[in-house]
């Protein structure tokens, strides 16, 4: 079966918490391309990140620079493919093992949440039974013609008027309820990326929203329960991940980022795009009023031949031509969290992550715009990460290796397994485990 014919991304094996497990992640974003191989092992609880059952050490890593991609979409299926091929060859040729399938993150397609119930009547004390019935309630959603779903997870459960319930097993009233978050996205983008990691023959485990994977690499446990916005700017996509309550509660994004300030750059300064790149960089800022004039950067000119060398640009100069992009930006994320849950919780914070992220003063700007607290997110407890892959770039292809540990939440598809998991440390003891901590 197709899923996605069915409107339906393919959907991972819930990886066992006792069980280790060779993962593979393909990270096929605007500007690279970043295949990583990790080791999952099952870990003791501890105080920190506490609701990851395994830890994660990359054992392989290949990344190179993205082709045939244009804001987070496939535009060239070959060039694509023969990127992501090279990727995944470098990751494993270091890891020593061969990959058959992976995990992946949608940026495109207009990534968009809906929040739905589904309830049962109740005809006694709730059982494992009715939860089984109200999750299986919730599992018929379906989506508008031409989309698919990305992810449908349980938020919280409620007992006839009463919401929040942490554990309902037990307890009595005449309807129980499940709030249920499914995250959508256009289905050609879809289609295109599989069909580029297909055809590079591997399998694709599982397709997911990836500023939700960069949430749950770059946030500690407080930031989830209290609220934060995980906003993963990459290069030509900017893409949002709501979380309350340790839930992953919302979805947004759009086509602009950080590749669109280069190109800014590019013209206003007269430059190739490869040293717009190199200056934003190196001498950029999102915060124009912090230099003096006399601080200056040298501009190779494109038609230099004629004006016989590089001009010399104001750091102040440069920081006025990136931040009307920067600010149109934030300002396109402030609006967007104004109109999603997050705008409910006062105590939330903003965490900014994705390469773009790295440009100077952003955090401040971001601080005025949305009048939150701020900060700079990169992959936590993570291991063997090369240096210059520990950074918010690699936010997404670090999260996809945490993704396996939360992927028995996803209650979108009618799974063949799922008779095997039921049982004291099955699947809905799971869910219900995952509920109760997430409170
Ligand atoms: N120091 C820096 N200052 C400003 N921008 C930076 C810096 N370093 C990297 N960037 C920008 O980060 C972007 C790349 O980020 P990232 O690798 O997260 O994108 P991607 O995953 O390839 O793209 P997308 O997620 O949009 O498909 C580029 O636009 C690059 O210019
Ligand atoms: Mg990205």
């Amino acid at each position: 079966m197709n899923p996605l014919a069915h409107g339906l991304t393919p959907k991972m094996r819930p990886l066992s918490p006792r069980r280790s497990a060779v993962i593979a992640a393909v990270d096929i974003g605007t500007s690279k391309i970043a295949c990583l191989i990790g080791r999952l092992t099952p870990k003791p609880p501890q105080e920190v990140l506490t609701r990851r059952s395994h830890s994660v050490e990359v054992i392989g890593i290949g990344h190179v620079r993205a082709a045939g991609m244009k804001a987070g979409a496939v535009v060239d299926l070959a060039a694509a493919e023969n990127a992501v091929r090279h990727a995944v060859h470098c990751a494993e040729r270091m890891a020593k093992v061969q990959i058959e399938s992976v995990v992946v993150p949608l940026t495109a397609g207009r990534i968009g949440s809906e929040l739905y119930a589904a309830t049962v009547q109740l005809h006694r004390p709730v059982s494992d039974g009715d939860i089984e019935r109200v999750l299986a309630a919730g599992n018929h959603h379906s989506v508008r013609e031409g989309r698919v779903i990305l992810h449908s997870l349980p938020i919280s459960f409620s007992i006839d008027d009463t919401k929040g319930v942490r554990e309902p097993r037990g307890m009595v009233g005449q309807k129980l309820s499940v709030e249920m978050h499914c995250a959508t996205a256009d289905l050609a983008p879809a289609r295109n990326l599989m069909l580029t990691v297909e055809q590079c023959h591997l399998a694709v485990e599982a397709m997911v929203s990836a500023a939700y994977v960069s949430g749950l690499a770059v946030l500690a446990d407080d930031e989830a329960d209290l609220g934060a916005a995980v906003v993963d700017i990459g290069a030509g996509t900017t893409t949002i991940a709501v979380f309350s309550g340790g839930r992953f509660v919302h979805a947004d994004g759009f086509a602009l980022g950080g590749q669109h300030i280069t190109m800014d750059v590019a013209r206003g300064l007269t430059t190739s795009l490869a040293d717009a790149e190199r200056i934003k960089a190196l001498h950029g800022s999102a915060i124009s009023d912090s230099f003096d004039d006399r601080d200056t950067v040298a501009v190779p000119q494109v038609d230099e031949a004629d004006h016989g060398g590089p001009n010399l640009v104001s750091r102040a100069a440069l920081a006025r031509i990136i931040k009307p992009r920067i600010e149109e930006m934030l300002e396109m994320v402030r609006d967007r969290l104004a109109a999603s849950p997050f705008a409910g919780l006062p105590r939330g914070r903003v965490v900014l992550t994705g390469g773009g992220s790295q440009l100077t003063g952003l955090g401040e700007l971001a601080a005025r715009i949305f009048k939150r607290q701020v900060r700079l997110g990169r992959p936590l407890g993570i291991s063997g990460l090369p240096e210059p892959a520990k950074g918010p770039a690699f936010a997404t292809a670090a999260g996809l290796l945490v993704y396996p540990q939360a992927a028995y939440l996803e209650q979108f598809e009618p799974r063949r397994t799922r008779h095997l998991m039921t049982g004291t440390d099955g699947y809905f003891a799971k869910v219900g485990r995952w509920l109760r901590d997430g409170f």
